[in-house]
């Protein structure tokens, strides 16, 4: 495997080259092959230290991240806002500095508040990885949702895809936006009025406010949850109108006629935005793109490694 990023950091898709969207798919293909052979650790990133730095809850992205670090042979160490000096008032540069003086070379940060990885890697000596900013970006998803469909089709380009839900809220949303239009893909948001930004038009994006309008422009469809922990306010009358309205099931799926691939970052919120039946059914790529997402993280995290850490 040969290549680098353009950037010492990962911080979102809005600023990545399509050259290097393309070599990180490249890059994850490889490393997919090797995550299905019988021996799945390389020693590529042996002579480096990553720390995962958490200041949000999460399951899928942290995991992902560690396995892909361990089957990469880096040295890691797991952070936890709660357990730290963080909780004693110490600040996020103070926090990251102190690691640096232990030589650590990459890190990997989920923070509440947007921007947080752009203000690291403006401060700091290592390479940065957004693992998801607030309501901003999440870069590596939306790498491995493009990937699972780039799997699924061979190409984006002139496919549409619809992304229902929360759109307000979602991070994933934003940085999904940005890497399928690059692709060349046609989006469409879809959700309660309330939930969707006035500047989604300025993106290039359609807007629906009707989930069967839009199943029947959509080529594939990703469902997002509610984000109550960032709702300040009520965005919608109750959640069982909302369900009514917005929620994916059997029946809304069977007036289309044709096969709609369901795609899901997770949380799963089974019986709100998705019935269990959908989100178990052989249609969802639900755990596919759980599968890609650390064959696309070893991509990402090698390619970086190529990258001197900079200011
Ligand atoms: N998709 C995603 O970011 O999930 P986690 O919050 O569990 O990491």
């Amino acid at each position: 495997m040969k290549g680098q990023l353009n950037h010492p950091h990962l911080l979102g898709i809005q600023h990545l080259p399509l050259e290097d969207i393309l070599l990180i798919f490249q890059t994850t293909d490889n490393f997919l092959k090797i995550q299905q052979g019988p021996i799945r650790k390389v020693p590529t990133l042996r002579d480096l230290t990553v720390v995962n730095l958490f200041f949000e809850s999460s399951t899928r992205t942290r995991f992902s991240f560690e396995l892909a670090e361990r089957r990469l042979s880096a040295d890691i160490l797991n952070f936890s806002a709660d357990s730290s000096s963080v909780s004693k008032g110490e600040t996020l540069l103070d926090t990251v500095n102190n690691l640096i003086a232990m030589k650590v070379d990459m890190i990997v940060l989920r923070h509440p508040d947007p921007g947080a990885a752009i203000y690291l890697s403006n401060h700091i000596q290592a390479n940065i990885i957004n693992a998801g900013d607030g309501t901003h970006e999440h870069p590596t998803q939306a790498l491995l949702d493009s990937f699972t469909l780039m799997r699924l089709w061979g190409s984006l380009q002139d496919k549409k895809i619809a992304i229902v839900g929360d759109i307000r809220h979602s991070r994933v949303a934003l940085s999904d936006i940005f890497a399928f239009t690059k692709l060349g893909a046609q989006v469409q948001v879809c959700g309660p009025k309330t939930l969707i930004p006035p500047f989604m038009e300025s993106l290039g994006v359609s807007v629906s406010y009707s989930l069967d309008n839009t199943l029947a422009w959509c080529d594939a469809v990703i469902m997002l949850r509610i984000q109550s922990e960032r709702q300040e306010m009520a965005y919608y009358p109750s959640l069982r109108e909302y369900t009514l309205q917005y929620s994916l099931t059997r029946e809304r799926l069977e007036k289309q006629h044709k096969i709609i691939p369901i795609l899901h970052p997770g949380p799963i919120n089974r019986g709100v935005e998705i019935t269990s039946e959908l989100a178990d059914s052989p249609q969802a790529l639900i755990l596919e793109q759980v599968e890609n997402g650390v064959a696309v993280r070893m991509a990402v995290l090698y390619l970086l490694a190529g990258v001197p850490g900079a200011q």
